[in-house]
């Protein structure tokens, strides 16, 4: 099963996409997470990645699909996977089309978590997260059960470096820009299907699966 994950920053795509790689066992693939671990081990990558993160702006699209399709390729994605933040624009979208085309295959599902920008803004700002293993958490919400280390690894948790309130607004309003328009894409292709991202985790969790199962 092959599976795409939209929403706007913050919604809870990585959340939810951990949950659905654990439960139909495929791998979760997310292109920040990519790209946190090339700017944490100071890679080339990583340092051109970073000037756009920072200022909460895509990274290039030249740069992002060749990391993604590289990815895909590898022998654990045979069975499917589940993208967290992989398409981000049209031109994405269009180029992993056609990738899946060449091998005869596509995408099964796009699940929308659909959240609006009010309670987006309150979610950031008491996100931590995990830069080893990529686990997110939240301080009221979903707390680590030792305050600042991570429960899966043992490492420190971290607000990231694009949390703060300002870079939030400019994620957002490049969402409405560059990957809103995503949501036609798919719905054109009669895959779209949106879930509530509003509610509890779980909730959203079990919407989820009440669509892929
Ligand atoms: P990326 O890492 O993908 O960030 P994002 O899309 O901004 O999304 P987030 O990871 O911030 O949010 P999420 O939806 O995963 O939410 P989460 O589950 O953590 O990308 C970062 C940057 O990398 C981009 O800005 C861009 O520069 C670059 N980039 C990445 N991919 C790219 C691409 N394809 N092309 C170009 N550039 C790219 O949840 C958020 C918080 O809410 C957490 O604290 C969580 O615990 C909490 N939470 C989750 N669910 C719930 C719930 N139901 N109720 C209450 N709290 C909840
Ligand atoms: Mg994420
Ligand atoms: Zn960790």
């Amino acid at each position: 099963m092959k599976i795409i994950m939209l929403g706007a920053p913050g919604a809870g795509k990585g959340t939810q996409a951990k949950m659905i790689a654990e439960k139909y066992s495929i791998p979760h693939i997310s292109t920040g997470d990519i790209f946190r671990s090339n700017i944490k081990n100071g890679t080339q990558l990583g340092m051109e990645a970073k000037k756009y993160m920072d200022q909460g702006l895509l990274v290039p699209d030249e740069l992002t699909v060749k990391i993604l399709l590289d990815r895909v390729a590898k022998e654990d994605c045979a069975g499917g996977y589940v993208l967290d933040g992989f398409p981000r624009t049209i031109p994405q979208a269009q180029v992993l089309d056609n990738a899946l085309k060449e091998i005869d295959d596509k995408i099964d599902f796009a699940i929308n978590v659909d959240v609006p920008d009010e309670n987006i803004v309150r979610r950031m700002g008491g996100r931590r997260a995990c830069l080893s293993c990529g686990a997110t958490y939240h301080i009221e919400h979903i707390p680590p059960k030792k305050e600042g280390v991570c429960d899966a690894c043992g490492k420190e948790l971290v607000l990231r470096d694009d949390d703060k309130p300002e870079t939030v607004k400019n994620r957002l309003d490049v969402y409405h820009q560059q990957t809103q328009p995503l949501i036609d894409f798919y719905e054109k292709k009669g895959i779209l299907r949106t879930v509530d991202g509003t509610v509890d985790m779980k909730d959203v969790f079990a919407a989820i699966t009440g669509i892929l199962d």
